[in-house]
């Protein structure tokens, strides 16, 4: 698997030498997966040229804060949205004196306030610009704000001299930002996850389905197994690829999806269901396909099971995660549906028009017995790998304590 499949790396690349290794870290970055989104000071420009980032992120490099064109695209908050973590590299001197002081005067310097996203910031400067006690408490008092320095490493300088202030090498910077995204709070948990739609037949070559991508569940599956869970992955019929690592089942109708499940969730600690799963089913699937010779036709419909309902209802039920889509009252849709399908966790958004189903963004409230969480809009994959992480937070405090 590729280590940064669908991660979303914004390179901030200040004034200095090392900028020409940052060409090399973005070809590293592409050849993981990720997507690349170049933000250059004006300094870097004296280095390196955005026409060359550019070409190797395949993305247009941002510059200017307030750019009409840039705005009019992915302006500053957008790009601070999009982003799932933030390097800087090379970091200059001056770049981290601004961080220091939470400046906000260029647009890197703005994102770095505007984004609420892990920040690496790789140093490259004359040594001793480094060693210089102005910059070694910067760098305190940013270490601080849980902003991680990588590196510097000591050696022969562009400069002349020798000593600590060389940018990491392009590969120990990869390897940092996929440090990231793995982590093993979920290490050695069988997580079953449900996704896309499912098809209810009518006849041989119509059925009932809706609107539902997929998306949101594979960036379950996938965020959970970056957790360090091993996941079965239960799908509805979608177009989307899961991770080789995932158990990813096929079925197509509720019933199926509910069958599959079922005959996994012994050993199951927690089930997220994230399917759009059809309430309804035909009474009576026809057996030839339906002509249409009379004026209107009537098709009976039946309650398909509930399959999150039914893995709650479980004697010894794994920890469970609904997802809920509403087009109004939001809050107390959803505290009905935690409560009456007896969830120890539900995820709420809007649907309607412009929000939802098959878009790209998304936004959640979680709520849980005796808490909530408000997940910002976001690209799904973004969200989802935030609502693991409160699923792992709420799943350990529900065994601790059990435990007392
Ligand atoms: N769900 C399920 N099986 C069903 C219907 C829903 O597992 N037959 C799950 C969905 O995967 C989701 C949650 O139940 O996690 C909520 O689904 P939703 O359609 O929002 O709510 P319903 O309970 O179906 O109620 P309503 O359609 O009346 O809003």
């Amino acid at each position: 698997m590729k280590t940064l499949q669908n991660k979303r790396i914004l390179l901030g690349v200040t004034g200095g030498i090392a900028a020409y290794k940052s060409a090399e870290l973005v070809r590293r970055l592409r050849e993981q997966g990720a997507e690349v989104q170049v933000v250059m000071t004006r300094g870097a420009f004296e280095f390196i040229t955005p026409l060359t980032m550019q070409a190797l992120s395949g993305r247009p490099v941002h510059t200017e804060l307030l750019d009409h064109d840039s705005e009019a695209g992915m302006g500053h908050i957008e790009l601070a949205r999009w982003s799932d973590v933030i390097l800087i590299a090379p970091g200059s001197a001056n770049f981290i004196a601004k961080l220091t002081y939470g400046m906000a005067d260029d647009l890197l310097s703005t994102l770095c306030l505007a984004a609420d996203v892990p920040l690496l910031v790789a140093p490259a400067m004359n040594q001793q610009m480094w060693r210089n006690r102005a910059t070694q408490a910067n760098i305190e008092t940013i270490m601080q704000r849980e902003i991680s320095i990588l590196g510097p490493a000591e050696g022969d300088q562009a400069c002349g001299e020798v000593g600590p202030g060389r940018m990491l090498e392009a590969v120990q910077l990869l390897h940092a930002v996929e440090a990231i995204f793995q982590n093993s709070m979920l290490a050695g948990k069988h997580v079953i996850v449900t996704a896309g739609p499912t098809r209810e037949a009518i006849d041989p070559v119509r059925y009932i389905s809706n609107r539902s991508s997929g998306r949101m569940g594979y960036a379950m599956a996938r965020a959970a197994l970056e957790a360090g869970a091993n996941v079965t992955l239960v799908s509805g019929p979608v177009s989307l690829q899961a991770p080789d690592q995932v158990n990813c089942v096929k079925v197509n109708t509720a019933k199926e999806m509910r069958d599959v499940v079922l005959s996994n969730a012994d050993d199951a600690d927690i089930f997220i269901a994230a399917a759009a799963v059809a309430d309804y089913r035909c009474e009576e699937i026809a057996e030839q396909k339906i002509k249409k010779s009379e004026k209107t036709l009537s098709i009976k419909l039946e309650k398909n099971p509930d399959v999150l309902a039914d893995v709650a209802n479980l004697l010894s039920s794994p920890f469970t995660v609904g997802f809920a889509a509403e087009t109004e009252s939001l809050k107390d849709n959803a505290i009905k549906k935690l409560k009456g399908k007896g969830l120890d966790m539900i995820a709420a958004n809007l649907v309607g028009d412009e929000l939802g189903f098959d878009k790209e963004d998304n936004a959640l409230e979680v709520f849980w017995s005796g808490g909530s969480l408000s997940l910002q809009t976001a690209p799904k994959e973004k969200l989802a790998r935030q609502l693991v992480h409160a699923i792992a937070l709420n799943y350990y405090e529900k065994h601790s304590n059990k435990a007392h």
